[in-house]
């Protein structure tokens, strides 16, 4: 007979999207809750009362007064820059091109790329994070270690080769032909299998000539339900540079546009400084922005307008964008998205981030049916935060009123130390004292 785990502490999760400055009746919340864990997968959730009565032989797993959270979800990062995150003095184009491309040269060595996709993998546990959704380098071999990390885990993720054929150096470039077949022969391989998502990965339009898009695009339309991944309008100065590559586009998404590249399921990273064209046409399509404050901070990118892009009804995912993003942390991610609404004058409220990190990326990345809520008939990928993880945070939760002034003290300013446990599948992956 399969075991059945029982989690015990407080529960929240949320079966909508709160409001930006109130939960709205999204949050579910319990101060004494548990969710019934069997065969990988929630089976049930409500009070600790009713399901220990319920399932008297079900293994409890006692958290206190620490709060159960679906796993954190991150819709964006580039795994291969994991060793060389915090990089210094850079803007977008200097920075890839003095830290990023010479790093990702690297991955040409299988057993390098194998090392930094556990040690990545590994580090996002231990920040709580479950899913991620990454860029791979140009080399097939990153991808496969990639995967085979995360198959080895247990963790769903999605990934895809990162396709260059211009404005980057030699060994971090394919051809259209190249970046099509071996995009396509990942994809056969990997797609599917497990928990594993295959991901069509132009890294952005200066990086690509308009034959490698197409490639792309005629890929992603043989293969509609594969997500696409690429990034748009980060800085003002890669938007001029895009307009000198593209004079005949109307915008920078008409690059992804004409060539096939944009969809219902596109994630464009950052989508900062859009025009009002380029608005209404991802709304259109449903496509999913994926905001990066910490990035959009570190390397001076700008301030996402998310009230706005909210108002408009557009899909968000939120991400670390590791290592443009200065941490792994998922806590620091809503920090720094909080911190970046209140430089336009948005505060948002800690259900509308705790959703961000949940349940919107899942949905951005169309993963909602499988993860981003405690519910029955979801994979049990679970965060579980110490809400008084250190001196100063424990100091301001003791003063809290309700769950809401008890959690923003570890999202402002929590870190690892805040992750009281990880589990994926039902399995739990990182137990306190293994750190
Ligand atoms: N634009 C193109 N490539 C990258 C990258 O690796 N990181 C960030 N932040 N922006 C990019
Ligand atoms: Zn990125």
């Amino acid at each position: 007979m399969t075991a059945t785990t029982l989690l015990t502490g407080q529960t929240l999760t949320f079966n909508a999207r709160p409001g930006l400055t109130s939960p709205e009746g999204a949050a579910i919340y319990d101060s004494a809750g548990g969710v019934l864990i069997k065969g990988g997968r929630i089976v049930a959730t409500g009070s600790t009362a009713k399901l220990r009565a319920a399932h008297p032989d079900a293994e409890e797993i006692a958290y206190g007064d620490a709060l159960i959270l679906p796993g954190f979800v991150d819709a964006h990062a580039h795994y291969p820059q994991t060793a060389m995150i915090a990089s210094w003095g850079k803007r977008l184009i200097d920075w890839l091109n003095s830290y990023t491309f010479p790093e990702e040269m690297r991955f040409g060595d299988p057993a390098y790329a194998s090392e930094i996709a556990g040690r990545y993998l590994d580090l996002l546990l231990a920040h709580g994070t479950t899913t991620v959704c990454s860029f791979c380098t140009v080399h097939p071999q990153s991808v496969d270690a990639f995967f085979e990390a995360a198959q080895a885990r247990g963790m769903r993720v999605l990934g895809g080769k990162t396709c260059m054929d211009r404005n980057a150096p030699e060994g971090l470039t394919d051809s259209p032909q190249q970046a099509y077949d071996e995009s396509r022969a990942l994809l056969d391989r990997w797609h599917g299998v497990d928990r594993l998502g295959y991901v069509i990965t132009p890294r952005f339009s200066p990086t690509s000539t308009p034959e490698q898009l197409s490639a792309l695009g005629a890929l992603w339309s043989e293969n509609p339900d594969c997500l696409m991944q690429t990034h748009l309008s980060e800085q003002t100065d890669e938007i001029a540079w895009v307009k000198r590559l593209f004079p005949q586009a109307r915008d920078y998404l008409d690059t992804y546009e004409m060539y096939g590249l944009l969809g219902e399921n596109g994630l464009y990273g950052h989508s900062i400084h859009l025009e009002p064209r380029e608005r209404d046409r991802l709304a259109e399509v449903g496509a999913a922005l994926v905001h990066c404050p910490t990035s959009n901070t570190f390397i001076g990118s700008g301030l996402f307008d998310m009230a706005g892009l909210v108002a408009e009804g557009q899909r968000i995912g939120l991400a670390t964008d590791t290592g443009g993003g200065s941490d792994f942390s998922m806590l620091r991610t809503m920090c720094a998205a909080y911190e970046v609404a209140q430089l336009r004058g948005q505060p948002l409220h800690p259900a509308f981030l705790l959703w961000l990190a949940t349940a919107g990326s899942a949905e951005a990345l169309r993963q909602g049916e499988h993860i981003g809520a405690l519910a029955p008939g979801m994979e049990a990928d679970i965060c579980v935060l110490d809400l008084s993880s250190t001196p100063a945070i424990a100091q301001r939760s003791r003063r809290a009123n309700d769950i809401w002034e008890a959690v923003f003290p570890t999202i402002m300013m929590g870190d690892d130390r805040a992750i009281r446990d990880a589990w994926i599948g039902g399995n739990l992956v990182f137990p306190k004292g293994a750190r």
